[in-house]
């Protein structure tokens, strides 16, 4: 039944069904281009691989795809839907400026006339198409963005911008570096060749049903024929950002499909009836070739020997984004034209990474059939562990580059190139000899690649990332007053680090205002950024208030914790309340702090923060639990290049909050005799990482003597697991047994699979006869130690929970929790905060 939204044809070749191989803009696309809260890129999600991957979770999750289409069918269809490259503005002429018949966009750009071929002839397709409803109308836009390659060269009022970045300093240094080793020749704009050719090279209407290489135009001078001023820095589309560089993601799909059905495709077949006529060239394409690497290649090879008769041809073209942080804005250096950007650095490493990623589809299936798309993503653009093993990573580009055989690189790019002759429109006939141009294409990508790339490599990744995941439900109370361009990039930062996804975090906006909801809770990065714009936030009501806003945040937080209790949620995340001021806070002392005291006993496993722009320690103190840390300042500058070095405090403080174990029957009202019995969670860790828990002691105040944690394992997984736990330490590990002349109470066990497991005991954790809050936490921690860096990660864990299919699962068992609320102390609460004073200052 659920097929019936997926109708199955038989065609062997699916151009008719296939918009995006036409030659407009897909019907379906238009929107991208028409509707202005899409046209603005800032109103789509940024263009980073954790979006990319969140709205590739959300199609895979939709109940038409959901175990009806494998990674195979699926990747084709993503590519079909909302791959379409090529597409160009062309300015209209004044005359029909005002026409509302005519979209001026059209595919016309040559990335646009192999990624046709491609569709239609190279990538198996025998499905029709997704639902147009699959995901809403900005995630399609922010998709299509990120899967297709198109320069837009219009001149933009940023003009000065681009040259300032510092990113652009470095990539300049590159440029003219390379224009030493291969020579290009200089064009320059000619005004009066621009004016005479804009009338005649005017794009018009297309006739859907033409076929796409009737017309003959100029092919590569943009300025002629898009606009008549040119950016000193054109914007590439299809460009994602990862922390190894920027790349072209239609490309990496495009290699991921090809390689999850490998074949070969005759070049007749490619050439449409047209004669090849270009000796020594093989019969055949392997699809995963032209999908990738060599379809850039060839168009280099192509279009720079018909226009400069170059047999030396250049690849590899820089470029940086105008931000830190949320990226949609990424911009080619070009001060010489678009003259050889056939195949810029996003494109290289993207067609490495889709090479890599498809080469290794046949055994990934067979050992993990169940494997989705974005799990392929997930695990390549990863720190640790890879596909399959760990050499197969994004960090390891540069060496996985090295692998790629040249001989079939230099055969399938001949071949290929030969075959989409027939396909484009070039200014010039090639009437033999392209061995030497693709001989040269291949080497300069393999020195490029070699050489140009800089990415960060395994070893530095290793050591500035940490082994361990954040999974928080964080609740940022934002005070409007703040610019937005000011605090958006460091909001977009922390959500970045924290992992807001299905596997990760979870985002809930609110105003410091009053505390109301602005965006509601989200484990979507994508549907983040696309309901927290420039206009959210100026909605948003300005100014601190807490005294309205801590009532209005603990009671959403006790309506989580009844849901909670509703849902039987033993745990695995931990919560964090997050602070932003800008301005500053007043405060009736006595009332506010009895606020902060509500909500400090009713959510115990709470942990408020405060970060502000200015120094607001003597007002703030009172409110938090550990004033020394809990309260930091951060100096945004307005552009947002300062986030990381500011953000990084408060990112450290939010990922130290353990996660919650906790008895399920406590609520918000921590009803005094009320008993958990024996209940667990399934929990999963990635090979090398570790878990860290946290469990109050609201649930193990007063003594029960059959009170423990449990922790067990019924199935191996890659190397061994070890249980840590101490009182003192926040994220125990077995390294802080010892810690010199210190005594610690940091004890580990490895876990046997199978038995009964590691048993943490709760007896008599407290002196009763305190108030809970001087009775400290247990934190746990659940780690997974590998032999050595290179492991085969085997063993396939398809639950819903696991993130990847390496993923080691085990249980978390409590017994006999109970609920203590600290509110029964709200006598001593005088004393408390003496103690807490005295305890700090000590
Ligand atoms: C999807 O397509 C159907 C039929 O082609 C059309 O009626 C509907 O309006 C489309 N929906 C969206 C969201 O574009
Ligand atoms: C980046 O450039 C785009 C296009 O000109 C502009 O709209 C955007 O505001 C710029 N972003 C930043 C952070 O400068
Ligand atoms: C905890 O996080 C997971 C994903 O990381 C999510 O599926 C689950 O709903 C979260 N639980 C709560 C209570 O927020
Ligand atoms: C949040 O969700 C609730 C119910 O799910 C809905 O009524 C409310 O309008 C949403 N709020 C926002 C700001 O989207
Ligand atoms: C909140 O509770 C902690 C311990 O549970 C305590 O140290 C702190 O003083 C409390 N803070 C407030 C504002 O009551
Ligand atoms: C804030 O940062 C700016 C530069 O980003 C610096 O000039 C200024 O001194 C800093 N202010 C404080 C209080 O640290
Ligand atoms: C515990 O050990 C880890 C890893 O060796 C170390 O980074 C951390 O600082 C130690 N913790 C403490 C509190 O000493």
């Amino acid at each position: 039944m659920i097929l019936l939204a997926i109708t199955v044809v038989a065609a062997a070749s699916c151009v008719q069904a296939q918009s995006t191989a036409q030659t407009n803009v897909a019907p379906d696309l238009r929107e991208c281009y028409i509707d202005p809260s899409f046209t603005n890129r800032n109103n789509i999600p940024p263009t980073t691989i954790q979006v990319l991957i969140d709205i590739i979770q959300q199609i895979e999750d939709n109940r038409n795809v959901n175990n009806v289409l494998n990674l195979r069918e699926l990747t084709c269809l993503v590519l079909q839907r909302y791959r379409q490259d090529g597409i160009e503005y062309h300015q209209p002429e004044s005359t029909i400026a005002a026409t509302t018949n005519v979209l001026p966009f059209a595919p016309t750009f040559h990335s646009f006339y192999r990624n046709k071929l491609l569709l239609s002839r190279i990538l198996p397709v025998n499905l029709q198409q997704l639902a147009n409803d699959t995901v809403n109308s900005p995630l399609k836009c922010a998709l299509h963005r990120m899967l297709s390659t198109t320069v837009d060269s219009r001149a933009r009022d940023d003009g000065n911008s681009c040259n300032q970045l510092s990113q652009y300093r470095a990539i300049r240094t590159a440029r003219s570096l390379r224009k030493h080793l291969l020579k290009d020749d200089v064009e320059m704009l000619d005004v009066a060749k621009l004016n005479s050719a804009k009338r005649s090279g005017q794009m018009m209407q297309y006739n859907p049903k033409d076929d796409i290489d009737v017309r003959n135009y100029n092919h590569n001078d943009l300025s002629e024929r898009q606009v008549v001023t040119q950016s000193q820095c054109p914007l590439l589309d299809g460009v994602i950002s990862t922390r190894w560089g920027h790349v072209s993601a239609g490309s990496v799909l495009a290699g991921i499909a090809a390689g999850a059905q490998p074949q070969q495709i005759p070049i007749e077949n490619l050439a449409k009836g047209s004669v090849i006529n270009i000796p020594n060239v093989q019969s055949h394409v392997t699809a995963l070739y032209p999908a990738t690497i060599s379809g850039d290649l060839a168009e280099a090879v192509l279009i720079q020997n018909t226009e400069r008769g170059s047999q030396t041809i250049s690849v590899g073209a820089a470029g940086g984004w105008n931000s830190t942080q949320a990226r949609r804005f990424f911009m080619l250096q070009a001060p010489n034209g678009l003259n050889n950007i056939e195949m810029t650095d996003p494109e290289i490493r993207g067609g490495i990474d889709g090479f890599v990623l498809g080469s290794v589809m046949p055994t990934l299936i067979q050992n993990v059939n169940s494997i989705r798309l974005s799990q392929v993503l997930d695990m390549y653009y990863t720190a640790r562990n890879g596909v399959l093993d760990s050499t197969r990573r994004a960090c390891n580009r540069r060496a996985l580059a090295q692998t790629i055989p040249t001989a079939n690189l230099i055969g399938e790019t001949l071949a290929f190139a030969a075959a989409l002759d027939t396909n484009m429109p070039l200014r010039g006939t090639i009437i033999g000899g392209l061995e030497q141009p693709v001989n040269s294409a291949v080497t300069n990508f393999q020195t490029y690649a070699n050489n140009n790339l800089n990415d960060l490599s395994c070893a530095d990744t290793e050591t500035s990332t940490t082994d361990f995941r954040v999974k928080t439900n964080l609740y940022l109370a934002v005070d409007a007053s703040w610019p937005f361009t000011t605090i958006y990039p460091a909001i977009s930062y922390l959500l970045d680090k924290i992992e807001v996804g299905k596997y990760g975090s979870s985002v809930t906006l609110l105003t410091t205002f009053d505390g109301g909801v602005v965006v509601n809770k989200t484990f979507s990065l994508a549907n983040f950024h696309t309901e927290y714009t420039l206009a959210r936030h100026l909605s948003m009501l300005r100014g601190v208030n807490l005294e309205s806003a801590l009532p209005s945040i603990t009671t959403l937080l006790q309506t989580e914790l009844d849901n909670e209790r509703a849902s039987n949620y033993i745990g695995g995340n931990s919560t964090v309340l997050l602070f932003l001021l800008n301005s500053a806070v007043q405060i009736n002392l006595e009332i506010v702090q009895n606020q902060a005291r509500i909500l400090n006993d009713s959510v115990p496993d709470l942990r408020v923060l405060y970060a502000s722009s200015t120094n607001q320690l003597d007002t703030l103190w009172p409110l938090t639990r550990d004033m020394h840390n809990d309260i930091v300042t951060i100096n945004l500058s307005t552009d947002g290049t300062n986030v990381e070095s500011n953000m990084e405090g408060v990112l450290r403080r939010v990922s130290n909050v353990g996660r919650r174990i906790i008895n399920p029957t406590c609520g918000a009202n921590f009803p005094p005799d009320s008993l958990s019995g024996n209940r667990n969670f399934v929990d999963f860790v990635e090979p090398g990482y570790i878990n860290y828990y946290s469990v109050s002691p609201n649930y193990f105040h007063i003594n029960h003597d059959n009170r423990r944690v449990r922790i067990s394992q019924s199935v191996a997984g890659v190397g061994n697991i070890i249980v840590c736990h101490s009182r003192n330490f926040i994220q125990p590990r077995q390294t802080n047994i010892s810690i010199g002349v210190e005594t610690s109470d940091v004890e580990c066990q490895t876990l046997t699979v199978g038995n009964t497991g590691v048993e943490i005991n709760l007896r008599g954790a407290c002196d009763e006869n305190r108030p809970i809050n001087n009775c400290q936490p247990f934190h746990i921690s659940v780690q997974s130690v590998i032999p050595t860096t290179n492991t085969a990660l085997g063993s396939a864990c398809t639950e819903r929970g696991c993130r990847f299919p390496y993923n080691i699962r085990y249980q978390v068992q409590i017994e006999e929790f109970g609920c203590f609320s600290g509110s029964g102390s709200v006598t001593y609460s005088l004393t408390l905060l003496l103690l807490a004073l005295i305890y700090n200052f000590v």
